[in-house]
């Protein structure tokens, strides 16, 4: 069976999710894609926590100079005459894994829901793969959303059908729609697909298991294989690990890292927890009372500024 990975690879561009804009250049070879370098790794769970620190530095240098596969510049949003977001820029490149963190109400769903279009800016642009969406309409519009994909921390799956149909969920976009209705006519390369997705995070095994069944880790890797069926490029994850066990929260981000990294794929993830933040991000992204407060590499960014998100009256209690 063609894994995720090899679908990839097979698209002319060795970097390149399938929808990348034409003419993106590729990424430099990583170590691993390098000429002469035995293609072998752990899966990303079995990482050593220095070895996740140490990747994430050399990605950090290694990321290639394009226009950012999600650019958000300027970002306005308010509700019922409350301003929400005032002026919000953030760009996640391909091969980034950004993590926005800030206090609750400060803005951070609202920026990654006007992304997917669940939320409507009042001003600002959003650009996906280095094109406005702003300005486009009706199916082009859809199209251009569909290069993201949002992971919600209460996952959403349907828990009546299997994690593959579930999967599979994640191409009804851009399938006729009488093939939509039922999952038993998802065409047969569809479900090839989405058997590479599960097997790409690790959950081919239980491709037959209601949802219902999985425990929440799993259920939201399967949420994750969904995004990649729907072949995001950028996947927008909020809050993934909120209901999740140490280990399962470390699978997922581990997971979500190695699809930044490995699949250069763009991946922003809003998370509550600083020191989980700091283990996986590439940069972070720090959001207070609707503005950006800070964005830096985790060895760039200080205590201090953290904890100062969570004090919005400007001092520490
Ligand atoms: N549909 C809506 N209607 C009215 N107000 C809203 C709506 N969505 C969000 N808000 C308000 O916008 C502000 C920001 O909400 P948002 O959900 O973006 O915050 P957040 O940073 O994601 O917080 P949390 O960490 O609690 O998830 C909050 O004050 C919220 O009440
Ligand atoms: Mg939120």
């Amino acid at each position: 069976m063609e894994s995720s990975k090899t679908r990839v690879e097979s698209e002319g561009n060795p970097a390149a999710p399938p929808d990348a804009p034409e003419g993106a250049a590729p990424a430099p070879p990583r170590g691993a894609d390098a000429p002469g370098v035995p293609r072998r790794k752990p899966p990303p769970h079995l990482w050593r926590e220095g070895e996740v620190e140490e990747r994430s530095r050399e990605r950090a240098a290694r990321l290639p100079r394009e226009a950012p596969l999600l650019e958000i510049r300027g970002l306005r949003k308010a509700f019922d005459g409350r301003t929400v977001l005032d002026g919000v820029d953030l760009a996640v490149g391909r091969g980034e894994m950004v993590v926005v963190l800030g206090a609750n109400g400060s803005g951070k769903s609202t920026a990654l829901r006007c992304v997917v279009g669940l939320a409507e800016p009042d001003g600002g642009s959003v650009m996906l793969g280095g094109r406005e969406i702003g300005g486009v309409r009706g199916a082009q519009l859809v199209a251009a959303r569909r290069q993201a994909a949002m992971v919600f921390q209460q996952i959403h799956l349907v828990r009546r059908r299997s994690a593959l149909d579930n999967v599979c969920c994640g191409a009804l976009g851009r399938l006729p729609l009488a093939r939509s209705v039922t999952p038993a006519l998802f065409p047969r390369g569809l479900r090839e697909e989405g058997m590479a997705c599960l097997d790409r995070v690790g959950l081919a095994d239980r491709a037959a298991d209601r949802a219902s069944r999985l425990s929440g880790g799993q259920q939201q890797r399967v949420a994750i294989a969904r995004a990649l069926c729907q072949r995001a490029s950028v996947i927008l994850a909020d809050e993934p690990v909120a209901a999740l066990d140490p280990a399962a929260a470390d699978q997922v981000m581990a997971l979500l890292r190695s699809l930044a990294h490995d699949e250069q794929l763009a991946v922003a993830a809003v998370l509550h927890q600083p020191p989980l933040a700091r283990r996986y991000a590439d940069r972070l992204v720090g959001l207070l009372d609707g503005r950006v407060a800070f964005t830096g590499a985790p060895e760039e960014v200080s205590t201090a500024q953290i904890e100062a998100l969570y004090a919005p009256e400007g001092g520490l209690l």
